[in-house]
């Protein structure tokens, strides 16, 4: 555990060390944040769980280990779910038969979770207590200098930007947070850690789907207004006609309709941040007005003859090539350069991936928690599809063909059975599967009488299709049972008052 090796490093052989101490066939040391666990190092996992957090309600043996006083080793028969089944390397399709545990304390205070798995039943019969005890004490200190001394690395390293990635606020947990270990990654993050920091305004660009609007909400995280508001335009829903009076404001009279006066977004956002969306989509006629509000910070609501003056912070993003625009006479020459002061240039998802098993698995833990699946797991066919894929639509895509993917995946299991992603699912998925796919594809078990719309019906998101195929399920065993909740429920192999609760949800009841 020596201070030249990095924080990463450090924690690697550690767990290296531990694998090789006990009969097991996976183990993975966890840093506690807040009241969810963070891989941090791992021997003989899937490289997709170190895109997972695990939050401690939902994962009752690790919810277990965090409170219990020292190591345990759970029953070979325990009912309680691994939070690593399906995720252990080379046995996707293993359910982990022996677990045990420590919880990680640093003068009493629970810094991580150590864990050992295997695939052997009562594997860890022999192994005693205080050997447990011994590595769980080695390990908290470990873990706990690990951060200590990258802490100190990093504030060597940018002298004052202290590592605000350890102290993720409530925002970043609920979303947002950007997902890649990879070096494109590293030096994005930097970028934004570093521009965040000043005033200046930063213009983001990239591919459709990269990932700017999350860019853009991290610098807002990291800027001295993070405080405050980021306020939101979508520039490309701005029709020229009304475009003055939503960036401005107008006063009450100006035009037929005004009965108010109103305030644009620069005056709600005056002391915060203006987030301009699409800005290369923004109709001519307004350019040189932004301008002047760059320039000088005034802006004047239309029907007013007197400016005000406002302090705001603009971040704007575009997926075009603006030097291009102004080329072509789209854009005027003077805003471009007074947006681009800093630039950040989010890369291709083809640029970078290997990130694609963390992003995976980052996707597969939201669809998860929102469409109350049991634990996802992806087959190593379906990794490695993933992983080869054109990704035209970079993020954006791979989320949408993962989401859609398990939605076919869940349909072949029970409800709260582990769902199993494999090739097959991921080739109904992609919109425009690669050729090497096809044979997956026409292998492809259809999931019952379950009808496979080709992609989301546009305009809608997951959620709303799922809910739409729910909602004509429910209606129709409703109406299979004459309208009684109870045969309906029945039909549907639910509970009634969960049905009706469901049905009420759905705008039926
Ligand atoms: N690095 C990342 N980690 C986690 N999620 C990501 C990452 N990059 C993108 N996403 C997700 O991909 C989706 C698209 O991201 P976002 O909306 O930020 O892209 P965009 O570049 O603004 O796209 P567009 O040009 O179409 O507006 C979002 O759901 C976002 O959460
Ligand atoms: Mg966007």
């Amino acid at each position: 555990m020596t201070a030249s090796l990095s924080a990463e490093d450090r924690s690697q052989r550690l767990v290296d060390a531990v694998q090789r101490a006990l009969p097991s066939d996976a183990t993975v040391l966890l840093r506690l944040e807040g009241r969810e666990l963070v891989p941090v190092a791992g021997h003989g996992v899937s490289p997709d769980l170190f895109g997972r957090r695990f939050a401690r309600p939902l994962h009752p043996r690790l919810d277990i280990l965090c409170s219990s006083d020292g190591p345990v080793v759970f029953p070979s028969d325990s009912s309680l779910p691994d939070p690593y089944d399906g995720l252990i390397e080379g046995a996707p399709d293993l359910d982990v038969h022996s677990c045990l545990g420590c919880p990680l304390r640093v003068e009493d205070e629970l810094v991580g979770v150590l864990t050992s798995d295997a695939l052997t039943p009562g594997a860890f019969d022999d192994v005693e207590m205080r050997f447990l005890e011994a590595l769980a004490a080695l390990a908290a200190a470990a873990l706990r200098t690990s951060d200590l001394i990258s802490a100190l690395e990093r504030q060597a390293r940018h002298a004052g930007l202290v590592s605000r990635d350890l102290m993720r606020n409530d925002l970043a947990r609920r979303g947002g947070l950007l997902i890649g270990q990879s070096p494109k990654m590293a030096r994005l993050r930097h970028e934004i850690e570093l521009v965040a920091a000043s005033e200046f305004p930063v213009l983001v660009t990239g591919e459709t789907g990269v990932g700017k609007e999350l860019v853009v909400r991290a610098l807002h995280r990291g800027s001295p207004r993070s405080d405050r508001a980021l306020v939101y335009v979508n520039c490309a829903a701005l029709p020229e006609s009304i475009a003055e009076s939503e960036l401005f404001g107008h006063r009450r009279g100006s035009f037929t309709g005004a009965e108010e006066d109103r305030p644009g977004k620069f005056a709600v956002a005056d002391g915060a941040s203006l987030f301009l969306d699409e800005i290369g989509e923004l109709p001519p006629s307004i350019q040189p007005k932004l301008l002047r509000a760059l320039q000088e910070g005034e802006i004047t609501p239309v029907g007013s003859d007197t400016a005000l003056h406002v302090d705001v912070r603009i971040f704007a993003a575009t997926n075009r090539d603006l030097r291009e625009e102004v080329e072509k006479g789209h854009f005027r020459a003077d805003l471009y350069h007074r947006l681009d002061v800093c630039r950040i240039q989010v890369p291709a998802l083809r640029d970078h991936r290997g990130d694609i098993p963390l992003l995976a698995g980052h996707f597969a833990d939201s669809a998860r928690q929102r469409l109350g699946t049991g634990p996802i797991r992806l087959a190593p066919d379906a990794q490695e599809l993933l992983t080869r894929g054109a990704w035209p639509g970079n993020v954006r895509e791979l989320e949408n063909v993962l989401s859609r993917s398990i939605l076919w995946a869940a349909a072949e299991v029970e409800r709260g059975e582990p769902v199993i992603v494999r090739a097959s699912h991921l080739a109904s998925g992609l919109a425009d599967p690669p050729a090497t796919i096809e044979s997956g594809r026409s292998r492809a078990a259809s999931p019952g009488s379950w009808k496979r719309p080709a992609l989301l019906p546009e305009g809608m998101t997951l959620r709303e299709a799922v809910q739409a195929y729910q909602r004509d399920l429910v209606a129709a065993a409703l109406e299979a049972s004459g309208g009684r909740w109870a045969g309906a429920a029945r039909k549907l192999g639910m509970h009634r008052s969960n049905l009706y609760h469901m049905a009420k949800r759905l705008g039926l009841g």
